[in-house]
């Protein structure tokens, strides 16, 4: 169960907001079953529109803040390109956003290039070489949890400066000064502190306590002297850090004056990450996991991240109903799609690890006939009895909620769709002490003992257990849509742990299918289901009564929440492209900031 601040926190926004246009119809690929259960108004309510649309001729940045957002505006202004906006988005996400935007963490960043072709750059952290399963287990054998998610040892090696900067040489055009600036005029300058962050820092005052770096660089030193909303919010040995970085390259960072702070006070207070673990990191290229939705193409991240199989598993499923007739969040739909979920969390938590270490069945996974097979036991009318639905046996042919999205476009056609994390909420709640960032508690994500599950309730077995440089597997689903012309169509991510899989399914279910726009598709209520436990979660406000009651009635265990009770979950970020019809028109993207968070889609 996550903290009740952590809760509260996620839970406080939910404004639906709402805009459609007209998009390419979809193809109905099997008639829907009868359902004898459904009442006429068994059907969820979606949000309304809303008439301020955000628009953009030129490019756009979609991320969990403003600040940061305007930062990667402001490189598409210079002339950079997508991937210069994401870099600066990245770095000034982790001056703005330190409860998930970060430099002590990691992520993955998929790259559609102008001429369509898309690539992925993994900077997952990896696990210090002096990580092992013993390290998280007591004298008895048992897991200890707490040790992989607060303090030293839950932190992996960070991937993020080395992922943005690999992107930044092989795929932008401005220098590292050029792309740096405001992330290092946000940190030494200072920003106005808005209420959500005050707010938030405030709520962690605790945590914060228990680490005098973290309590001296993330609090006024008392409980009774809270930030208030609209003081300037300082941050200068981050600033000096990140010259470090503009100066040096990865090299600012890996190597010299932080690396030497991170190693001496992970020895100093029983961490793993030395020198040696730091200087080794590379973040590395890898092919995308892609598959087809209805005539659209999707690209999304591959292991060490299960999102992209996951994602195409689910869409593959989807694709083989009218999910559009059937209706949004209908209990026809949620029976359907919550079926494809378990199935689906269960193949994660069998197949799922890290490629360069063990192998995965990425592709057998992917197969449309696969989840044809996986599917065969579907019932209408009931679910599959809980103790028959397993991992299935896919062709061996030839992956705290708190994370943060940002998506990315050009003028070019290129598009960046980037997913990065702490992990937790202000992650291992460590700051570096002298460079001013917290570090993650990665360590979390990997299996500490079969059958004990992490903070997410996932499980998985020993293709994903602990072991030296080995990457933990991810939910993180970056991903890049294309329509059936092959132009950009959806740049799309989300954060939130296992329902990052099920939040960018559905976001991109809404707009094929729902014939929702990019703003409503994201504000829409949403479903969860990962396998185990074994409940269908559904968000506050979501689905009407009359369609959990029918969904009891199939046999669904149905709670509202997530994890323990949080309410509403999953700060998506997303933009779609229009394309001109006519040669009057122009192309256009619209950007949708999930009203959950306080992000903001900045274009020009
Ligand atoms: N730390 C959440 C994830 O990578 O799935």
């Amino acid at each position: 169960m996550l903290p009740l601040a952590k809760a509260r926190t996620i839970g406080r926004a939910c404004l639906l907001a709402a805009f459609v246009v007209g998009l390419t119809a979809w193809t109905p690929i099997a008639p829907a079953p009868a359902d004898p259960g459904a009442s006429p108004s068994d059907r969820a309510t979606s949000p309304a529109p809303t008439p301020t649309p955000k628009y953009a001729e030129n490019g756009m940045v979609v991320a969990a803040k403003k600040r940061a957002s305007a930062a990667g505006v402001a490189m598409l202004k210079k002339g950079g390109n997508a991937v210069d906006a994401a870099v600066a988005t990245g770095f000034a996400l982790a001056v703005v956003h330190p409860w998930a935007g970060n430099i002590g963490g990691g992520g993955f960043m998929v790259i559609r290039r102008p001429d369509g072709s898309v690539t992925t750059i993994d900077h997952r952290e990896d696990a210090p070489s002096g990580a092992t399963q013993e390290r998280f287990l007591d004298e008895d054998g048992n897991a200890v949890r707490a040790r992989s998610r607060r303090g030293y040892l839950a932190s992996g090696v960070p991937g993020t400066v080395a992922g943005l900067l690999k992107a930044l040489d092989k795929y932008g055009t401005l220098d590292r000064a050029t792309v740096m600036a405001p992330a290092i005029r946000l940190a030494r300058d200072g920003f106005s502190l808005p209420y959500a962050l005050a707010t938030d820092l405030n709520e962690a005052y605790q945590d914060f306590a228990a680490f005098p770096s973290a309590k001296k660089y993330f609090t006024k030193g008392d409980s009774t002297k809270p930030y208030r909303a609209g003081e300037r919010f300082v941050q200068e040995d981050l600033a000096e850090t990140l010259v470090r970085i503009r100066e040096q390259g990865t090299a600012g960072f890996y190597e010299g004056k932080t690396a030497e702070l991170i190693a001496e006070q992970f020895a100093e207070n029983g961490g793993l990450i030395d020198k040696q673990d730091l200087a080794e990191y590379e973040a590395v290229e890898r092919e995308p996991v892609s598959t087809t939705y209805r005539g659209y193409e999707v690209h999304s991240m591959g292991p060490p991240s299960s999102g992209g199989v996951a994602i195409a598993q689910l869409l593959n499923a989807a694709e083989r109903k009218p999910i559009g007739k059937m209706g949004f969040n209908s209990s026809r739909t949620v029976h359907y799609i919550g079926e494809a979920m378990r199935r689906t969390f269960a193949d994660r938590a069998k197949w799922l690890g890290d490629p360069d270490h063990v192998e995965v069945p990425t592709q057998g996974l992917i197969q449309k006939d696969y989840m044809r097979q996986r599917m065969a036991s579907y019932d209408s009318l009931r679910i599959t009895p809980s103790d028959s639905v397993k991992a299935g046996r896919p062709m061996l042919a030839s992956e705290s909620m708190e994370t943060s999205h940002y998506s990315v476009a050009d003028s070019s056609g290129m598009a960046v769709s980037v997913t990065t994390t702490l992990n937790s909420g202000y992650g291992s709640k460590v700051v570096i002490d002298g460079a001013g960032f917290f570090m993650n508690n990665e360590m979390n994500d990997f299996v500490l003992k079969p059958g004990v599950p992490n903070q997410f309730g996932l499980s998985g077995t020993e293709r994903n257990l602990v072991a030296p440089d080995r990457r933990m597997v991810s939910s993180m689903s970056p991903t890049v849509v294309e329509d059936p012309q092959d132009r950009l169509f959806l740049v799309i991510g989300a954060p939130g742990g296992s329902t990052i899989i099920t939040t960018t399914f559905q976001v991109i279910m809404n707009v094929i299918d729902h014939d929702m726009d990019i703003e409503q598709a994201v504000a829409a209520g949403r479903i969860h289901h990962q396998w185990k436990p074994r409940v269908l979660s559904y968000e506050k406000n979501t689905l009407p009564q009359d369609v959990v009651w029918n969904l009891r009635a199939r046999g669904w265990p149905v709670t509202m929440g997530v994890f323990g009770g949080i309410p509403q979950w999953g700060r998506a970020q997303g933009l779609r492209v229009k394309h001109p019809e006519r040669p009057d028109q122009s192309r256009v993207f619209f950007g949708g900031s999930d009203p959950r968070g306080t992000g903001a889609a900045v274009g020009f």
